[in-house]
């Protein structure tokens, strides 16, 4: 069974929930966006809020769509105001998932994400959600993706 796990991350959480997956026989795939936010809260906090909550695709910057040699994919996402963070908006528009054991992994400050929810469990029914509460900071959190 070949695994995939793509994702985004800003400040890292991703990178760990990344590396426990790779530990696990995952093939990685991150994404880079020209989206960029800054390094200070308040303006960080605004233009990502925004961003999410406008649904915007920002660009990717050398993103392979391709899963077609993969059994299962999960997708990791950080949460940006209650939604998926904008960059993972282009991976969800541009990659086709059909027939894919699909899992999403949503990383965040309070481990859960109301609006991010309900979008997946519309868009991607038979999807599994997982949300995991600042893993990089709380590595217990990565216990389950066991
Ligand atoms: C723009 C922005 C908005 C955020 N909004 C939320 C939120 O609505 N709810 C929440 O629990 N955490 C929120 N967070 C915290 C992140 O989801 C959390 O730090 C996550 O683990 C970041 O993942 P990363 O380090 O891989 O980028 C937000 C962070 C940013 C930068």
């Amino acid at each position: 069974m070949s695994k995939l796990f793509i994702y985004y991350s800003f400040s890292g959480n991703g990178d760990a929930v990344a590396a426990k997956l790779a530990g696990k026989g995952f093939e990685i795939r991150k994404v880079e966006s020209e989206f960029k936010l800054s390094r200070r809260l308040f303006p960080q906090m605004m233009k990502g809020g925004f961003s999410a909550a406008i649904g915007q695709k920002p660009a990717l910057t050398g993103y392979d769509p391709d899963v077609s040699g993969y059994d299962e994919v999960w997708v990791g996402a950080p949460v940006w105001n209650a939604r998926l963070a904008s960059p993972v908006n282009t991976v969800l528009r541009d990659t086709d998932f059909s027939g894919k054991k699909l899992t999403f992994v949503l990383y965040s400050g309070s481990g859960f994400a109301k609006n991010a929810d309900a979008r997946l469990r519309k868009e991607y029914p038979d999807a599994r959600i997982i949300h995991l509460r600042q893993p990089k900071d709380v590595p217990e959190e990565l216990a389950k993706l066991d």
